[in-house]
C-alpha cells in the first residue's frame, strides 16, 4: 500500500548521493591542481611561498635558485628499471658506469683509454648525476643545445661533456662518435627526460649561496680544511687512492690530479655552492654543517692551491660576460684579479648589474631611432 508514494522519494535519496559524490570528486579534483601544476612559477609561489633567494650572479645555466620547493616536488631521475629495450637499457647503464666509475675505464689504469686525471665524473655530479643540488643532470637534456658565454657559442651535450673531460678531468677530449661519449650522452638524455624541454629542473645544478660583505679568507679557508675535510681528501689535498685500486676512495682537491684553472669548480662560487650542500661528504642540501662562511673561506683555501693549468684563450669571447669570480682577466671593470678570484663580489656584481642595465637603455634607444 505504500508503493508508490515510497517509490519516489527513494530514486530521489539516489540522485542526491549521485550529485554529493560528484560533489565530493569536484571538490577533490580542485585540492590536486595546484599540486599537477606545481611547475608553474606563479602557483608555486602562491601556495609555497617561497622566501626571496638572494641571487649570485651568474651567467651559467646549471645555477638554479629554487626557494623552498617541497621535498617531493624537486627533480627525480627517470628510472632505469622501466628501459624495455635491451639494447638502450646496456647503452644507458654502460653511460651510467661511465659517469660513476670514470677512471676504471677512461683513467690512467683505464680498460678503454687512458685520457683523464683518475677522477670520477661522479666526484662532482652526485649519485650519477642525480643528487638534488649536487650538481645533477636535471637540466640538461631540457636545455641542450644552448649558448653558452664561456665559450660565446651554442654547445650540445658532447661539447659540454667534453669541457668537463678536457677541465674537471683535466683530460683529452672524447671522440664524439665512439661508444663512450655515445653512452655518456645516453644516459644524461635518459635520466632528463622526464623534464618538459625548455624547463629547468627543481633541484638541478647548484643551489644559491649569498655573497658575503667580505672577501673570502683563505687563512680562515686552511683551518675549516683542517677540522672538517682533511681526515678524506688528506694532509696534502691530494686525496686517497686505495693502493691497487683504479679510483679515488677520497678525490684530490688540488695537486697534479685534481681539476686544473679551467674547471668550473676553480671559480669560487662553483666551488662554495658544491660544498655548502654536499660536504662533508653525506650532507644534503636540507641538512647542511658548513656555515656560508665556512665554504666561501674553504673555496678560497683549496682554490689558492697548485691546480694544473690550461690554456683557455678562447674562453668569454665577450669579456663583458664573464661571471663576477672569473679569476682571470681582462674585465670589463676595473676590479683586480684578486678581488674578481675573492671577492668581495658584491660591488662587482652591482657594476656588471648598472653595466647591463645601460647596455638595454642604450639598444632600446638606438632601436627607436
Ligand atoms: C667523510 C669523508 C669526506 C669529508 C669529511 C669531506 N669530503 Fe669531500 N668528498 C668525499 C667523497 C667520497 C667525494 C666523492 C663523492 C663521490 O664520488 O660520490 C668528495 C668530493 C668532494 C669534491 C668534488 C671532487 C673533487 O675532488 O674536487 C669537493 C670539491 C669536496 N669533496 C670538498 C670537500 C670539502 C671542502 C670538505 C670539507 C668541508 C670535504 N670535501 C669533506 C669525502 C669527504
Ligand atoms: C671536478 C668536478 C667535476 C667533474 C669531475 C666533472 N664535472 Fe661536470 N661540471 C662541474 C661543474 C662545477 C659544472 C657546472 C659549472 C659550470 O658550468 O662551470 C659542471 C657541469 C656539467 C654539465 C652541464 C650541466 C648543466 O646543467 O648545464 C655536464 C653535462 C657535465 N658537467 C658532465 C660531466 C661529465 C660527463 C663528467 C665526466 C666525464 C664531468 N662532468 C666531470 C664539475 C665537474
Amino acid at each position: 500500500m505504500s508503493t508508490d508514494r515510497n517509490k519516489i522519494p527513494d530514486e530521489l535519496i539516489k540522485v542526491i548521493k549521485t550529485l554529493l559524490n560528484l560533489i565530493v570528486l569536484l571538490v577533490f579534483a580542485l585540492l590536486l591542481l595546484p599540486v599537477l601544476f606545481y611547475n608553474s612559477d606563479s602557483i608555486n609561489k602562491f601556495f609555497f611561498a617561497a622566501p626571496p633567494s638572494e641571487k649570485t650572479t651568474s651567467a651559467d645555466p646549471a645555477v638554479v635558485s629554487a626557494g623552498a620547493v617541497p621535498v617531493s616536488l624537486y627533480w627525480k631521475a627517470a628510472d632505469l628499471n622501466e628501459i624495455n629495450d635491451a639494447k638502450k637499457l646496456e647503452q644507458i647503464s654502460y653511460g651510467k658506469d661511465l659517469i660513476a666509475h670514470t677512471a676504471k675505464y677512461l683513467g690512467p689504469n683505464g680498460s678503454v683509454l687512458h685520457i683523464s686525471n683518475g677522477m670520477n665524473c661522479q666526484n662532482c655530479h652526485l649519485d650519477a648525476g642525480t643528487k638534488v643540488f649536487g650538481n645533477n643532470y636535471g637540466s640538461v637534456a631540457s636545455m641542450y643545445p644552448i649558448f653558452r658565454a664561456r665559450s660565446g657559442v651554442v654547445e650540445d651535450i658532447n661539447k659540454r661533456v667534453n669541457d668537463c673531460v678536457e677541465r674537471s678531468l683535466n683530460g683529452k677530449a672524447l671522440d664524439t662518435a665512439g661508444n663512450e661519449m655515445q653512452a655518456i650522452k645516453a644516459y644524461i638524455e635518459y635520466v632528463g627526460s622526464n623534464v618538459e624541454k625548455g624547463k629547468k629542473a627543481a633541484g638541478s645544478g647548484f643551489k644559491d649561496l649569498a655573497f658575503m660583505d667580505r672577501a673570502c679568507d683563505t687563512e680562515k679557508g686552511s683551518a675549516v680544511y683542517k677540522t672538517k675535510c682533511m681526515s678524506c681528501h688528506q694532509a696534502n689535498g691530494e686525496g686517497l687512492l686505495t693502493a691497487g685500486a683504479s679510483e679515488f676512495t677520497y678525490p684530490p682537491l688540488w695537486g697534479k690530479h685534481s681539476y686544473n684553472d679551467g674547471a668550473g669548480l676553480y671559480r669560487i662560487t662553483n666551488f662554495a655552492k658544491y660544498v655548502k650542500y654536499n660536504m662533508p661528504f653525506g650532507v644534503t642540501h636540507d641538512n647542511v654543517q658548513l656555515s656560508d662562511e665556512e665554504a666561501w673561506d674553504v673555496a678560497a683555501f683549496v682554490n689558492s692551491q697548485m691546480h694544473p693549468h690550461k690554456n683557455t684563450p678562447k674562453d668569454w669571447p665577450d669579456i663583458s660576460k664573464k661571471p663576477v669570480d672569473h679569476p682571470f682577466g681582462p674585465y670589463a671593470d676595473k676590479f683586480s684579479e684578486h678581488q674578481h678570484k675573492y671577492g668581495p663580489y658584491k660591488p662587482i656584481a652591482a657594476e656588471q648589474k648598472k653595466r647591463e642595465e645601460t647596455a638595454k637603455q642604450k639598444e632600446t634607444a638606438s632601436a627607436k631611432k
